[in-house]
């Protein structure tokens, strides 16, 4: 297994892993190359073939007097295929990602957790913080 950055020649799989279609394919490819900058994807691969992504949203805070360059970074979309899961390619992934963040001196990562993955996360070098809250709209 390896994990690797994810790029252009991957957005047919990227797509296919987040249920996008042949139809919205060519506008997903545009989005991605538009947002190449900011929304990394990085990969699972099993036998050359790709199992699992996951993305890590690169933000920008509003600079302060310490620092005009002030980023953190988001985790979104993980996903590992059913028939690949259980054998840390999640936490792999986790891996890479927190590198990274840690390479590009982000302030901080956050994720929005599916109910299930919770403690996955929790496992994958996440924790619970009382001063990040979350607004929702009204239902
Ligand atoms: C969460 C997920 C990415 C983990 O990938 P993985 O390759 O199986 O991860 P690992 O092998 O490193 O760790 C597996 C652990 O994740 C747990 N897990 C968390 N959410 C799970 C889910 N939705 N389905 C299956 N297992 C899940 C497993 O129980 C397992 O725990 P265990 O080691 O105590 O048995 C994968 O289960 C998945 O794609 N789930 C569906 C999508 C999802 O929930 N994404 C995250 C939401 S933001």
């Amino acid at each position: 297994m390896i994990v690797r950055r994810g790029g252009s020649a991957d957005v047919a799989t990227l797509a296919e892993l987040r249920g996008i279609g042949e139809d919205q394919r060519a506008t997903f490819a545009s989005w991605m190359a538009a947002h190449a900058g900011t929304h990394l994807p990085f990969v699972a691969e099993v036998d050359g073939q790709v199992v699992g992504a996951a993305w890590l949203l690169v933000a920008e805070r509003v600079p302060g007097e310490d620092s005009m360059r002030r980023r953190y970074g988001d985790v979104q979309s993980v996903l590992v295929r059913e028939e690949h899961r259980g054998h840390g390619l999640g936490a792999a992934l986790m891996a890479a990602i927190l590198a990274e963040a840690g390479a590009r001196e982000l302030l901080h990562v956050t994720v929005h957790s599916g109910r299930r993955a919770v403690d996955f996360y929790l496992r994958n070098g996440f924790s619970h913080h009382r001063q990040i809250l979350l607004w929702e709209p009204p239902a």
